[in-house]
């Protein structure tokens, strides 16, 4: 089968290119792809930062498709099912944290950017019907990402404010989605007043440039301050957050896109009562609650673009320099 896989050889360090698939262990199911897309994981492994890289491997986590073989113990009624792949392996049975063998489809085991997958049947969820198969193949990462981050992590209840940062990214789009579905006040930050003007076209009540050095006042003069953030970037910009945070409010991280910050207002975290805390994708059970939630208010993700497995390098690209408004999504 056709695949792209991790390559240190080539300059983009992509390579598409036939792949031997192996046969089906008990439990396992073989799921011929119709979407993938990317995530940021799937860049920073392009750059060799991800742990653990290992060359060759097939990458991507999202995936949507329909099952084509069943392995042994597996039941007669998943082929031919259309579905989407929940890509968290071995999250383990407790919601608070995922166990030491918790994995991620697509690095070290061989994702979905590929003409087929093979995941443990386990993974498997009805794809939502009312998704095209780009916008289902974009869900299942960044969705569950997203998801846990406000509802487990952050606790977001009717009528909070609540501000999502750098509205480009992929979780990003997802919180903000979310929270509007959960009832939050829901304001959002970018870098670009044209992914900012989408954002209010979609419902979203304040908007600021986190390039502009008066934002931090602004959105403390708009809103009062924050119940909740959600952010991916951290660097020294948690300070930013620390002060539009609302006294006894949350941040969570989900990623940190600008490092380490360089120091930290130590001050006003203990003053203000503030919770700081991080979050990583997601159990099966939030898997299943932001499945139920997205199917319930018919949530559609946004698509930024979708390319063909032959324009792999163009689609990288386009996530490295931070051009997209919502996923990239890759076909065979
Ligand atoms: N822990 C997890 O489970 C998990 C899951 C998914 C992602 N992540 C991590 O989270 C980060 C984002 O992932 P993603 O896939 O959503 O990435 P992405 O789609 O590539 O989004 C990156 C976005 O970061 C925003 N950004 C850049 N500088 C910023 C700043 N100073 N303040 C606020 N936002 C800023 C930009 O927003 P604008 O274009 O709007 O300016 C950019 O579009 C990555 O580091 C990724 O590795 C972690």
């Amino acid at each position: 089968m056709r695949a792209i896989t991790l390559d240190s050889r080539e300059e983009s360090k992509l390579l598409l290119t036939e792949v031997q698939t192996r046969t089906l262990l008990p439990g396992e199911v073989r799921v011929l792809i119709k979407a993938a897309a990317l995530n940021h994981r799937d860049e920073w492994c392009r750059k060799g930062l991800y742990p653990n890289i290992q060359n060759g491997v097939v990458l991507g986590s999202d995936g949507a498709g329909i099952v084509t073989e069943i392995g042994e113990g597996v039941a007669y009624d998943w082929l031919q099912k259309e579905v989407i792949i929940n890509p968290a392996l071995n999250w383990g049975e407790n919601q608070k944290v995922q166990s030491a063998s918790f994995e991620i489809l697509g690095m070290p085991r061989n994702g979905t950017l590929a003409e087929s997958v093979i995941v443990p049947v386990d993974r498997l969820h009805d794809k939502p019907t009312h998704m095209s198969w780009e916008e289902a193949g974009a869900l299942p990462l960044a969705g569950l990402t997203a998801f846990r981050a406000l509802t487990y992590q952050g606790d977001i209840q009717e009528g909070e404010n609540l501000l999502v940062t750098g509205f480009g990214g992929g979780v990003a789009q997802f919180a903000v989605q979310f929270g509007m579905a959960l009832g939050a006040n829901v304001s959002t930050s970018s870098s670009s007043p044209e992914k900012l003007a989408r954002a209010k076209a979609m419902g979203v009540s304040n908007t600021f440039n986190y390039l502009d050095h008066n934002w931090i006042t602004k959105a403390v003069d708009d809103t009062n301050g924050f119940d909740l953030i959600i952010d991916g970037a951290v660097g020294d910009t948690l300070n930013h957050l620390i002060q539009v945070a609302k006294p006894g409010g949350k941040i969570v991280c989900y990623g940190a896109t600008l490092g380490n910050p360089s120091k930290i207002e130590a001050r006003k975290i203990f003053w203000n009562q503030l919770k700081i805390m991080g979050t990583t994708m997601g159990s099966d059970l939030d898997f299943k609650n932001m499945v139920a939630l997205v199917c319930e208010k018919k949530i559609q993700p946004i698509i930024d673009q979708v390319f063909k497995f032959d324009q792999a390098e163009m689609a990288f690209d386009r996530m490295r320099d931070g051009k997209q408004t919502g996923k990239i999504v890759l076909v065979p």
